[in-house]
């Protein structure tokens, strides 16, 4: 299976398949991509036995492959020097291409790192996990960040190919799982209430790797990602309805100092909860659809905020929540619904109001 990506800058192809990594050299003549030099650089926490089979299986030419322990704390400028650095001592040209074989954070920062080598590598994709699977591998943006705060640092670049492959999943914790299909359930949710009517019947076989609802998923989120990039690739109105629940879930975990207790996807899962009931107090969302939303999310354990927050963090979520670097205001602006699949946009609120908001949510 294939989707096309089609932006101003370029089209590009995303493979979809179980095994079909192993079949990068076919992929690669494919879309005429002849390098003399393939930068592979992968997540170590891949396991060893794919990485050697994928290792036999590529082209035989000037091949350097680089293993890295990706994580937030490595998601920075030093980072990428050193991928620039190895690229420079060996004389790769403009024609020849990296690989990044990871999940987000190696997308991000191979990405960022292709994009500004001699203004411009050609980049090849290969996410690893179910959230850089279904969303960071496609769309362009790159990046890495400083101390200003995450992303910060970045790129548009469309990559030259994406090959997506289920056979990743098998060894993703369960935690990186559930980060995925919060994204999944976000692309539902802000563009298509059957595919938001399937994940909820659907969802314990998500989780469990059933092949054929695992592949079908994927490529149904893959699909709304896609429509979107295409008609606004920089984000200039509709890119900017993927944040919904965003501001809240950044916010939510910025205020626990990104502890282990909530990752980013389980942030993200409360982040939708915060959104679709503010959507509802606001007079959008309906209140029918608003019990479906979190009754899914109850059934994802992640309907109640009082199980991760006290009244004494609701300062911390605000300041945070002002300081995202998608407001140019003082107030607060965010992604609601009016109904499941028509999201809203442009909707700014003041500090007091939201704060009244989290009170009922956290502090009764
Ligand atoms: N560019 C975009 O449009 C975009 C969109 C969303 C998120 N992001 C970025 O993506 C990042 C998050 O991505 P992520 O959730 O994939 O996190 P990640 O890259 O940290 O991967 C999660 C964990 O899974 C491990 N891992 C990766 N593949 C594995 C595999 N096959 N088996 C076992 N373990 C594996 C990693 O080592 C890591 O510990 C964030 O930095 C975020 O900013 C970017």
């Amino acid at each position: 299976m294939k989707l096309l990506v089609k932006t101003k800058d370029k089209t590009y192809p995303i493979y979809f398949g179980e095994n079909n990594c192993f079949k990068i050299n076919k992929i690669l003549k494919r879309n005429n991509i002849n390098p003399n030099k393939l930068m592979v650089i992968y997540d170590k926490n891949i396991p060893k036995k794919i990485i050697s089979k994928f290792k036999n299986r590529i082209k035989k030419n000037e091949n350097i492959f680089l293993g890295v322990k990706f994580n937030e704390k490595v998601k920075n400028l030093n980072t990428v020097k050193k991928i620039l650095n190895i690229l420079g001592k060996n004389n790769f040209s403009r024609n020849d291409y990296v690989i990044s074989m990871g999940g987000g954070i190696a997308g991000d920062i191979c990405a960022f790192a292709a994009s500004i080598y001699k203004r411009g590598l050609k980049f090849v994709n290969i996410p690893t996990t179910l959230l850089s699977q279904v969303d960071s591998s496609i769309g362009g943006k790159t990046g890495v960040n400083n101390f200003l705060g995450k992303n910060m640092i970045g790129t548009f670049c469309q990559p030259d190919a994406v090959v997506v492959d289920i056979i990743f999943l098998n060894s993703l914790p369960k935690r990186e799982m559930i980060c995925g299909y919060a994204e999944i359930l976000k692309h539902s949710l802000i563009s298509d209430k059957k595919f938001f009517v399937f994940l909820k019947n659907n969802f314990k076989s998500i989780l469990n790797l059933k092949k054929k609802i695992i592949k079908k998923t994927i490529f149904s989120s893959c699909k709304i990602k896609r429509t979107i990039v295409e008609k606004d690739e920089r984000e200039s109105s509709l890119r900017k309805t993927l944040n919904y629940g965003h501001t809240f879930a950044h916010a939510f975990e910025s205020s626990l100092g990104y502890t282990n207790r909530l990752n980013h996807g389980e942030a993200v899962l409360l982040g939708i909860l915060a959104a679709s009931k503010f959507s509802n107090k606001e007079n959008l969302l309906p209140k029918d659809e608003l019990r479906l939303i979190e009754n899914h999310l109850g059934e994802l354990k992640y309907n109640n905020l009082k199980l991760f927050f006290k009244k004494k963090n609701i300062k911390k979520i605000l300041d945070f929540m002002i300081k995202d670097k998608k407001n140019n205001s003082k107030n607060i602006n965010l992604i609601l619904l009016k109904r499941i699949a028509k999201p809203v946009l442009n909707n700014t609120y003041s500090k007091i109001k939201l704060k009244k908001f989290l009170s009922s949510l956290i502090d009764k």
